[in-house]
């Protein structure tokens, strides 16, 4: 049960509910895969929510022909097939699918804006007319093409600090793929625009269970008080996943684990971890912090690669009961590949909270379990009273934040065992969000489309911070210099990971903490 909450009011929200202007939603890549599985339900969710604005439009542009009708009664299915909500309401669907317009066109052909910008003219209200957010579904090579072009039609401009209308980009990942391309990237839409119009996706900063982590360390002082060298050991954050590339080999042969994953979600989440309190809740300032954190991580020189760095690549084995191939056999995958599906990292922070305490990252495909989690592992006790007793197992606590699925946070103790003799047992204290908060838990992109409507872009990578990644994942990448992959850096499918990433900690004395599936 909730004894009680506090509430506190973000910038645009007002008793709970959005107090958003009108405007209008402009998805490019309206008839793809993202739009109909993330973009749509959400937008959904938010509406039944009443936290859409009073008034707005979703204009799809695709090349594709289709027309308002065949678009709204796709989005309709695509509400009934992909929404968390089990229960669709019908009437509610159909007025929500009543704000859609679907706009075919080809986004290389400057027709296609001069038509959009005919079509947002004829939408009368000087907020939906005006009010716009660009919401780049699509190839990254066309980030640049499109912002360009709405900029030449007249409807993206940098906007001035007394402007009464306002534009906006979202911009999905991958933002780049090396420190170069991202700064070429960021340079092509700052012509346009300014910085505080540019929301840049990293969808697991849309999940509560990730903005919780703020709130736990920062509203919490038994925690705070401990998170430093001087109480934990060593941190271990694990996002795994328990499917391979399927469909994408293509894309995964340009991309590997390290800048699909670890570039964004594993580096996100660290900074959260492992920042600084920032002065207040503005994005700015949260994001300065992140960014101080990302920059005080110890460069990877090529020494430090080959010793605090691990690739894998997964052969073919079983994942609870199926069977996979390995990756090599995988469609538009190159049987040669030596492209990592499992990266292993060693960290340190080089500041005055974290000197000499190890973060270890690690991420990968074909994994026994879908998990994502942060376990932090504090100090033993000295070697005195229970602990000198040999014959007693001991373990130093632990608490884990689990970011999904079965979101939560655990924290590990030694108990006595009941008896007449001196027997101890780890238990473990566990709140889960479902048993507190019931089982409703919003959408990433319920909450990042939110924040984008609202102007807020503190759930939003920075252009400092997005290059600040890649320039870790740059140098680690030059430390690899194409060497192929050793027999220790391959693992089979539904197993944790190479023996080389076990060997990555076992000089520290430690070992991976394995996430668990849900305890029901
Ligand atoms: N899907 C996901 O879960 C996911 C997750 C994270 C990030 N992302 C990112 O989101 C973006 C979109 O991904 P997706 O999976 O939705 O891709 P997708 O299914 O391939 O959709 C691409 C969309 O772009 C449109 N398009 C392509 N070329 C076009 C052109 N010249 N003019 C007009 N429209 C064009 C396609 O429509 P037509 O063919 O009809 O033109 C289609 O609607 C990518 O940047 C991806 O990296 C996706």
């Amino acid at each position: 049960m909730v004894d009680s909450s506090t509430t506190i009011t973000l910038p645009g929200l007002e008793d709970g509910r959005r107090a958003d202007e009108p405007c209008t939603i402009v998805i490019f890549g309206a008839s793809g895969d993202l739009t109909a599985r993330k973009l749509i339900p959400a937008l959904y969710h938010l509406y039944t929510e009443g936290q859409m604005p009073e008034s707005f439009r979703v204009i799809g542009v695709a090349r594709r022909e289709k027309t308002d009708e065949s678009w709204r009664a796709e989005m309709r299915a695509g509400v009934e097939t992909y929404s968390r909500t089990h229960q669709v309401d019908d009437a509610q669907r159909d007025a929500f699918a009543a704000n859609f317009e679907y706009h075919p066109g080809d986004l290389t052909d400057a027709d296609t804006y001069v038509a959009l910008a005919k079509r947002l003219a004829g939408l009368g209200d000087p907020c939906l007319v005006n009010n716009l957010v660009f919401y780049l579904a699509i190839s990254p090579s066309l980030f640049g093409e499109v912002v360009d072009q709405l900029h030449t039609a007249g409807l993206l401009h940098r906007m001035g600090e007394d402007d009464e209308h306002w534009q906006r980009v979202v911009v999905e990942k991958p933002f780049g793929h090396n420190l170069q391309s991202a700064h070429v990237l960021n340079n092509h839409l700052l012509r346009h625009v300014r910085e505080r119009q540019i929301f840049r996706i990293d969808h697991y900063l849309g999940k509560e269970t990730v903005q919780n982590i703020m709130m736990f360390r920062f509203s919490n002082a038994i925690f705070e008080q401990l998170w430093n060298r001087e109480a934990i050991e060593h941190v271990q954050i694990t996002v795994s996943e328990d499917i391979g590339v399927g469909g994408r080999g293509g894309y995964f042969e340009e991309a590997g684990t390290l800048r699909d994953m670890t570039q964004n979600h594993l580096l996100q989440i660290l900074s959260l971890v492992a920042m600084e309190p920032p002065p207040s809740l503005a994005a700015e300032d949260i994001r300065n912090e992140k960014v101080k954190l990302l920059k005080s991580i110890r460069p990877m020189t090529p020494e430090a690669v080959a010793t605090n760095v691990v690739r894998g690549q997964y052969f073919a084995g079983t994942v609870n009961g199926d069977s996979r191939e390995g990756y090599r056999q995988e469609e538009r995958v190159n049987p040669e590949s030596n492209v990592e599906t499992y990266t292993a990292l060693k960290l340190f922070i080089d500041n005055w909270r974290w000197s000499g305490v190890p973060f270890y990252l690690r991420t990968g495909k074909n994994l026994p379990l879908r998990a994502s989690e942060v376990r932090v592992q504090f100090r033993p006790t000295p070697n005195v009273l229970f602990a000198a007793q040999g014959h007693l197992d001991l373990h130093a606590n632990a608490l884990t934040l689990r970011l999904q699925p079965d979101e939560g946070i655990f924290l590990r103790f030694n108990g006595k065992v009941p008896g007449n003799s001196i027997e101890t047992r780890p238990v473990r204290m566990h709140f889960g969000y479902d048993a507190e908060f019931g089982a409703y838990t919003p959408e990433a992109y319920e909450r990042l489309l939110l924040e984008a409507m609202a102007g807020d872009a503190t759930l939003f990578i920075r252009r400092d911070e997005v290059e600040t990644a890649w320039q870790i994942v740059d140098a680690i990448r030059e430390g690899w210099g194409g060497m192929p992959l050793s027999n220790r850096e391959f693992y089979a499918a539904g197993t944790w990971g190479p023996v080389a990433a076990d060997d990555l900690l076992e000089p520290d004395g430690h070992k991976w903490h394995n996430p668990k599936p849900a305890e029901r």
